[in-house]
């Protein structure tokens, strides 16, 4: 019988029909796993087709995935979820062990981007963007695919495209900035992506860092999908470093989406990822490295 404490976790374990396996996430629950801040998860479809959706910071990826038995060597196509660092440094190795891979995305996922971070005694804006241009990763292999709407891009696999803003608590973090004719203004995150399966069970929405806001993600999921069951979300949310009163609107909202499973990483911060534990109960799953959602 397996250990009770890795409930969720599986090693190498063949794929039922839909399985997420967490790659890259902030921490990690056994030894032999790397934790880094970024995030990245394999994707095995129900035709065996197989996604890779982020590569974390370039740390953990390979090790993880020879560890967790997902051979990135059968990757069909990478999705990136936007262009931070953490979301993209992996690519290179990626690239390195696959060879030439498709790669879908927004176009806005190569842009320059910053945060506002402390440097010495004051702070700046520090660059977080894709570590790399495009020319030098298309010498690498990548064939990057512009995808800047919502579109099926494998058989019940759906890239979000530009997420509407539409909730008015999601207001984003102030500190991301882009700079637009020599000044820092808020960075749009046109490019922030999310992956939606639609599963028998429901749709799984994976989350790169939500940047577009959680729920404006979950409403455009459903009304572009035609689907209102929304089996499971997984990823970060980039509560961890929103207002406190946007974590009790997120909340609600939630709620009324009636998820079946909520395993949430990355990002998320671990006061809102206690809140979200106490709120949703069973349905809360945390989803560090080696996390696996089979649907
Ligand atoms: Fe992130
Ligand atoms: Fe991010």
């Amino acid at each position: 019988m397996r250990d009770a404490r890795f409930r969720g976790f599986a090693f190498g374990e063949a794929a039922m029909t839909w399985k997420v396996t967490v790659l890259c996430e902030n921490t990690v629950p056994v030894p032999a796993l790397i934790g880094e801040h970024g995030f990245a998860a394999f994707i095995e479809t129900p035709d065996h087709g197989k996604i890779l959706f982020d590569t974390g910071q370039g740390m953990g990826l390979v090790a993880n995935s020879l560890r967790l038995k997902t051979d990135l060597r059968e990757v069909n196509r990478l999705v990136l979820s936007h262009g931070h660092f953490d979301h993209t440094g992996g690519m290179l190795a990626f690239l390195g062990v696959h060879g030439p891979c498709e790669v879908t995305a927004h176009p806005d996922v190569l842009s320059e981007r910053f945060r506002w971070m402390p440097v010495g005694p004051t702070e700046r804006p520090v660059s977080i963007g894709m570590p790399w241009k495009e020319a030098y990763l298309t010498s690498r292999g990548a064939q990057f695919r512009w995808q800047p709407e919502f579109a099926e891009i494998a058989a019940g696999v759906f890239v979000s495209g530009e997420v509407p803003r539409r909730s008015a608590f999601e207001t984003g973090d102030p500190k991301f900035v882009v700079k637009a004719n020599g000044d820092w203004v808020p960075d749009p995150f046109l490019d922030d992506y999310s992956l939606i399966l639609k599963t028998d069970q429901g749709l799984v929405v994976i989350l790169g860092c939500a940047h577009a806001g959680i729920i404006n993600i979950l409403a455009h999921a459903v009304e572009k999908t035609g689907d209102e069951r929304i089996y499971a979300v997984l990823g970060g949310t980039h509560l961890g470093f929103s207002p406190p009163e946007q974590l009790d609107h997120t909340i609600q909202a939630l709620h009324r989406f009636k998820l079946r499973k909520l395993a949430v990483s990355h990002c998320t911060g671990q006061q809102p990822i206690a809140r979200l534990a106490a709120e949703f109960g069973p349905g809360f799953e945390f989803a560090p490295v080696g996390y696996t959602l089979q649907v």
